[in-house]
């Protein structure tokens, strides 16, 4: 069996995530609730902004299932915001802050809580975070997202030196899934062109169905996360597996 936490299971790709892994019992992670129950095993909420409560109440979601040698577990951080989408010159600390929570804390927090519930555990164990393109080219007005997906993308390299030198024996990476139509890209086309030169560009992206649908991303992200050599390299794009 596999036992899978998801987060950002409510809407978008991680609930497109969470019907894709069908063979997969669900432990959904969100802020919001679940309409969709149907494959999810336990379901917990929690909003990110909350690093107290998170730093509470993880180990709880960690312990909440039991698996067994012959079981795989995994950790698909899919939860994240675009917001703020302002220039630079216009930046609120608070707003930065709700951003890093959100995108870089929050995924930490969850990979620390995977890291020392199952690193002595002797099954199959991988973590996946969603990163974006955007962590590898600078987009005016996304300065706040462009750098949590950049600090994510390191986290995940250092992660992957600590785990080999601590003998966890735990194989993550991260995922480029390319421009998806849920409510994130809604969010990008309601942006103030003022803050974000590149609006037209995402309202055509829209206009001329360039936007992948959840479902198909949430499948290339099935089958690289249940990949055999899963975590001999440190990304996968969505291109190479759709
Ligand atoms: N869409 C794209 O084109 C695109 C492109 C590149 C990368 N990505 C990445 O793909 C991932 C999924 O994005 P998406 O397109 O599915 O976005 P989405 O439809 O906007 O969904 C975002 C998810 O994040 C959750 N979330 C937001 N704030 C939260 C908080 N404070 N606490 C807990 N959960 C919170 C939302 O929950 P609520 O319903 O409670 O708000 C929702 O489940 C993100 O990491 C994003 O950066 C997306």
């Amino acid at each position: 069996m596999k036992y899978v936490f998801l987060t950002g299971t409510n809407r978008g790709l991680g609930e497109a995530a969470a019907k894709a892994f069908t063979d997969s019992r669900i432990i959904s992670i969100t802020r919001s609730s679940v309409e969709n129950t149907d494959n999810i095993y336990k379901a917990f909420t929690m909003d990110f902004n909350d690093t107290d409560a998170m730093e509470q109440f993880v180990p709880e979601i960690f312990n909440s299932v039991d698996p067994d040698e012959n079981d795989e577990v995994y950790l698909l951080n899919v939860a994240g915001i675009v917001d703020p989408v302002k220039a630079v010159s216009n930046l609120s600390a608070e707003e930065m802050l709700t951003n890093y929570k959100v995108n870089v804390v929050a995924p930490t927090l969850l990979i620390q809580g995977f890291v020392n519930r199952f690193k002595e555990f002797g099954g199959e164990k991988r973590i996946v975070t969603v990163t974006s393109g955007a962590a590898r080219s600078p987009v005016e007005g996304w300065s706040v997202y462009c750098s949590s997906k950049a600090a994510v993308n390191m986290i995940h390299s250092v992660l992957d030196k600590e785990n080999i030198h601590q003998g966890n024996n735990i194989k993550s990476a991260v995922f480029y899934p390319g421009v998806i139509d849920t409510g994130m890209q809604e969010v990008i086309r309601a942006s103030d062109i003022e803050e974000f030169p590149n609006l037209d560009r995402f309202k055509e992206y829209k206009e001329t169905n360039k936007l992948a649908k959840a479902e198909d991303v949430a499948a290339a992200l099935y089958k690289v996360v249940t990949l055999e050599d899963f975590g001999s390299k440190e990304s996968y794009d969505v291109k190479d597996y759709i």
